[in-house]
């Protein structure tokens, strides 16, 4: 019976978090919104590269708008290089040439339950040699917030399976679903943004700031990523 209770109150969270999305998805539509130049300031924006004398060269492309997907990248490439691979991180709209990789990772932010564009048109770019290297993806958003098996199916059918729909070429070998951030203190919001955030925080449960990166799992889909990746 409690069993019972606790998937239902599961569910109705993730309900609440993806209809509290909805929302603010709607308000920023309806005003014609989203969200300035992004990244949004010089410290959301990390490239780096590591390995440099490993032979497995591995390309990490994201998009990110205020800088907590950018960290997740970091992490990811400093993981691998420590793996034995030389690793590239690079915001997505900054990769002009692929070929030097063996395989690429590509993550976004989602924002108004969408990829972030950057992202989207790498992959649009890139399509052709996607489809013939090892390649995945990694998502962060809010409604990772509580990892369930209930919201990871969800934020699945709602965020990866529309991606994979639309660049049918490419075939990732695996996908990570990681939860988000937010913080009033440290990230430059516009107007729309704050609102969004702030409608956010009553369902979630933060005032100011809220981290939802689980780095333990970041870390454990990385081990698995990257023997993946590695053809292993
Ligand atoms: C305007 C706005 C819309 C958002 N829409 C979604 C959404 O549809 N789904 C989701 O999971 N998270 C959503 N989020 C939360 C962000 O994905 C989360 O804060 C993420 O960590 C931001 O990544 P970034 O710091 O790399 O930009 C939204 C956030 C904002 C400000």
């Amino acid at each position: 019976m409690s069993q019972r209770i606790i998937a239902t109150t599961r569910k109705l969270r993730t309900l609440r978090i993806f209809a509290c999305l909805l929302l603010g998805g709607l308000v920023l539509l309806a005003v014609g919104a989203p969200a300035g130049a992004y990244p949004r300031t010089d410290e959301d924006l990390i490239e780096t590269s590591c390995g440099d004398n490993q032979t497995t060269s591995i390309l990490i492309a994201y998009d990110t708008i205020h800088g907590s997907t950018a960290e997740v990248a970091e992490f990811i490439g400093e993981d691998l290089c420590a793996r034995g691979f030389k690793v590239d991180v690079r915001l997505a709209a900054n990769v002009t040439d692929i070929s030097p990789y063996s395989a690429v990772i590509v993550g976004s932010a989602i924002y108004q339950f969408a990829w972030l564009e950057g992202a989207t048109t790498f992959l649009r770019q890139n399509e052709q040699a996607l489809s013939t290297l090892p390649v995945a993806f990694f998502i962060v958003g809010a409604s990772m917030a509580e990892d369930t098996p209930e919201t990871r199916e969800a934020v699945k059918q709602q965020f990866v399976d529309p991606v994979l729909q639309e660049f049918a070429a490419i075939t990732p070998v695996s996908i990570g679903l990681f939860g988000g951030a937010v913080d009033f203190m440290a990230n430059e919001y516009n107007f729309m943004e704050r609102i969004v955030l702030r409608i956010l925080g009553l369902f979630l449960g933060y005032t100011n700031s809220a981290d939802w990166r689980n780095w333990n799992t970041i870390g454990d889909w990385i081990g698995e990523a990257a023997a993946l990746l590695n053809g292993e």
